[in-house]
């Protein structure tokens, strides 16, 4: 009988547990040779994403390997774009391209509301990882922020700005509004079928959200997370507003159990602000390029910081790809042990 792992949902719900759970964000990726080795044999990314059984594969590496409190399945927020029928490409060292992307009011005929039915290979990938897995720690299911999304679509590619995305913001707020709309009904509809599959806790990725102002943040971004949390209620809920210090306040209303912290935001200060939600994070992924004694350290800081409670245990944002595993590791074993015996402690 293999013991089930509830540390992370526990948490989630703000249960007292034995120790602070802890999950990486992009833990499933270039850091694992074990990945780079299905990624090659696969050919590209988007064959990974879309074969359930590469997908579920690499998927549950990182809880064999990093021995993580938790799985996320492994897929990308692109695949709503794509499923609306906005085609994207991932080109290597690159990022990903939207060939035809999408500008005006004219350009809504081409795209459709995406239903439960469609993106069925993730689906898929959910359930043979719910099998692989068989109940040893809780699967994350996962869906970008339609603002993020918003902002893939109409730049037709990566930026530090988005200015072409904003700028749509500005000219066309009708436009832009009808397109989050849609993004967010399709969202609706995705997370449910990954609820329906397996997923036992989901988690919107807003990357994004931290070139808005405060005012445009609201109009664009919550007003529609807002939407996704209040449709969604049976599981729970993680939002990950990456830059939105300025909204912490507003964030604390979302009926959602976890907001996500990058390391931009002050523990203190946001414990203040949003004394209603658990928090994760929120380690800057730099910091494990130190080395083994200052991961060590990092760690503990983390869980100094946080203390004990209502916190599950991340980085700021995801790992990058040339973070050594030892590292990683280390910090992942020295959160559970340091947390563990700080709560023993405490008992
Ligand atoms: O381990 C996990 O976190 C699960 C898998 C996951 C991926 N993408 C796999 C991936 C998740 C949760 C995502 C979400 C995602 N995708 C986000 C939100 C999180 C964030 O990073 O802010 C965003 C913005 C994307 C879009 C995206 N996908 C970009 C910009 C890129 C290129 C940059 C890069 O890291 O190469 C991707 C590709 C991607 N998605 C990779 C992985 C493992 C790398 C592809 C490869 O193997 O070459």
């Amino acid at each position: 009988m293999i013991e089930s792992n509830t540390l992370l949902l526990d948490a989630a719900r703000g249960r007292e547990t034995s120790r602070t759970p802890i999950w990486l964000m992009r833990q499933a990726g270039r850091i694992l040779p074990e990945y780079r080795r299905v990624r090659e044999s696969a050919g590209d990314f988007k064959t990974m994403v879309k074969t359930p059984e590469l997908a579920a594969e690499v998927t549950i590496q990182p809880v064999d390997i990093l021995k993580v409190d938790a799985a996320i399945i492994f897929s990308d927020i692109l695949v709503i774009p794509e499923a609306m029928g906005c085609n994207y490409l991932m080109q290597e060292n690159k990022g990903p391209v939207f060939p035809n992307r999408i500008e005006s009011v004219a350009d809504l005929s081409s795209l459709h509301v995406a239903s439960t039915d469609e993106l069925d290979y993730v689906y898929q990938a959910i359930k043979l990882t719910k099998k692989g897995l068989n109940g040893r720690v809780p699967l994350i299911g996962f869906a970008g922020a339609p603002w993020t999304l918003f902002s893939y679509m109409t730049e037709g590619k990566g930026s530090k700005t988005f200015s072409e995305a904003k700028k749509m913001l500005y000219l066309q707020p009708e436009f832009s509004h009808r397109l989050l709309e849609m993004i967010t009904d399709s969202t609706i509809n995705y997370l449910r079928g990954q609820i329906n599959a397996g997923a036992d806790i989901i988690q919107i990725f807003d990357s994004w959200a931290g070139v808005l102002s405060p005012e445009q943040y609201s109009a664009f971004s919550l007003k529609y997370i807002r939407k996704i949390c209040d449709a969604i209620q049976d599981v729970p809920k993680i939002v990950f507003p990456k830059g939105a210090f300025f909204a912490r306040a507003e964030l604390n209303k979302l009926d959602c159990q976890v907001v996500g912290l990058d390391w931009n935001m002050g523990v203190a200060e946001s414990r203040s602000l949003m004394p209603t939600k658990v928090l994760q994070g929120n380690t800057d992924p730099c910091a494990l390029y130190g080395s083994l004694a200052d991961v060590k350290s990092e760690a503990r800081k983390l869980v100094d910081a946080f203390g004990t409670g209502k916190h599950i245990a991340n980085l700021g944002h995801g790992l990058y790809p040339d973070t050594e595993v030892d590292k990683v590791r280390c910090f992942i074993d020295t959160v559970k042990e340091y947390s563990a015996s700080r709560k023993a402690i405490m008992a």
